[in-house]
């Protein structure tokens, strides 16, 4: 049993999902189609051409994954709001129906003892925006900041912890420069714009979030990760800080009020359409930082390559995730220290952290997944010496609830805690979810907070 003492007594143990990833429901009661609708209808996108037309078909089945949660004894639920369903023409008129959705789900949650987290924003741009110029456009970021103050006036009764963004690092350089995620493009001008109007929706989000409910506790979440070089060749540690620059200080240093990076300005060489106020606009104080860890970057120099020109070295001698992602707690451990040292958040949670490997259902209906169990053990102990060492870590969300839609890899790659039979919708906890439901357990008999 791995010591978990050092995490304070009202930690806050949850569980992640996302709205694509498991609503389905995507035509129902006056949803619009999102980028990843039309994206996901494309042949040869997604492995086995899987979509999120139906996924685990949350949108009808939410009370009985509350009572899954209730099942793990979690104190939170991190779970997106479609914007395609709030407000399907991306601004305009609202849809009822859809808010009620998660008018619903709230109070759901609440009378489950469990606290809702809702991001505002992962990945699924109403598709009549993208037409209308997308993330490039500055317009977005400003239909954006509408949408947050709909629903924060909508929930923002029973809803204190916010989170505008899910990883604008995906939404922009996966999604606007490698091309493997919605909207598909391959142009650094597009990614760079993206990146840029994300962080001006963020700021003007926070402003909307925080007019529309008295105390409001709000942040943004990222997908950090220690940068380290494959050898001490210069060529490998100036990739290295490359790689550093791209998946963390582009996202680190506006929010702090630092602006851009200028040796990545340098590197993209794309105009930032900065205007007049912009940057204190995307500094907006935030009352904590989120932090989705799954693998550490282990880079050599490729200057032949994709931006920044620093690949990813596969490790012969580690172990892997089904995704080919390197087992490493301590780089968690580590990434939560150089924030807390470089940046000096009031709050951090890990927002994000889980593991994919291929799971069986035995004749018993049970789902041993040791692999993912002590994926899950390793990095909570990583946490807990983070906190012994000054990390102001205030909560954990495993991902995932329920295997869900992995994106591009479809429904192959299973994240649940809860295994989903996905053709009849069966829900069965796994090895490790019952795991998980122990460390909350026995963390809550450490006088944590009650239920
Ligand atoms: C992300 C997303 C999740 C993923 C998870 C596993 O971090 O990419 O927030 O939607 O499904 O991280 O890749």
């Amino acid at each position: 049993m791995n010591d978990f003492n050092s995490l304070p007594a009202d930690f806050t143990w949850g569980v992640a999902t996302a709205a694509y990833q498991i609503e389905g429901a995507v035509a129902e009661d006056g949803r619009s189609p999102s980028i990843w609708d039309t994206f996901s209808h494309l042949p040869g996108k997604i492995d086995n051409n899987d979509n999120g037309d139906v996924a685990c078909d949350h949108y009808h089945r939410w009370r009985e994954d509350i009572g899954l949660m209730k099942q793990l004894g979690v104190d939170a639920y991190r779970f997106s709001v479609a914007w395609p369903r709030v407000v399907p023409g991306g601004d305009g008129p609202v849809n009822d129906k859809g808010l009620a959705f998660y008018d619903e789900l709230v109070d759901g949650l609440l009378e489950a003892g469990i606290t809702p987290f809702p991001t505002l924003y992962h990945w699924d741009l109403p598709q009549v925006l993208q037409d209308r110029g997308g993330w490039p456009s500055r317009d977005t970021a400003e239909h954006f900041a509408t949408y947050a103050a709909v629903v924060a006036e909508r929930l923002g009764d029973r809803v204190k912890d916010w989170t505008t963004l899910n990883e604008p690092l995906c939404s922009s350089w996966i999604g606007h420069l490698e091309g493997t995620m919605a909207p598909g493009l391959t142009d650094i001008t597009a990614a760079v714009r993206t990146s840029y109007h994300l962080h001006l929706g963020h700021g003007l989000a926070t402003q909307a979030i925080r007019a529309a409910v008295p105390g409001a506790r709000v942040g943004v979440v990222n997908n950090i990760t220690t940068c380290e070089p494959a050898t001490e060749r210069e060529e490998d540690v100036a990739a290295a800080v490359r790689a550093d620059g791209h998946t963390n200080r582009w996202w680190l240093d506006p929010i702090h009020g630092r602006g851009y990076p200028q040796d990545m300005v340098d590197l993209y060489g794309v105009d930032l359409p900065i205007r007049a106020g912009d940057l204190d606009t995307i500094a907006a104080p935030l009352d904590w930082l989120g932090v989705n860890y799954y693998f550490r970057n282990v880079v050599a120099d490729d200057p032949k390559g994709p931006l920044p020109h620093a690949k990813q070295v596969y490790l012969p001698g580690a172990r892997h995730t089904a995704m080919d992602w390197e087992v490493n707690a301590d780089g968690l451990e580590n990434i939560l220290l150089r924030l807390t040292e470089d940046y000096g958040p009031e709050k951090i949670y890990v927002t994000e952290n889980g593991s994919a490997y291929p799971d069986v259902v035995r004749p018993d209906n049970c789902v041993d997944d040791p692999e993912r169990t002590q994926y899950l053990d390793e990095h909570l102990a990583a946490c807990s010496r983070a906190a012994r060492r000054g990390v102001p870590l205030a909560g954990y969300f495993a991902w995932s609830l329920l295997d869900n839609f992995e994106w591009a890899y479809g429904y192959d790659k299973r994240f649940g805690l809860v295994h989903v039979d996905y053709p009849t919708q069966r829900r069965t906890i796994k090895g490790s979810g019952h795991r998980y439901a122990d460390i909350v357990r026995s963390a809550r008999g450490r006088g944590r907070r009650a239920a």
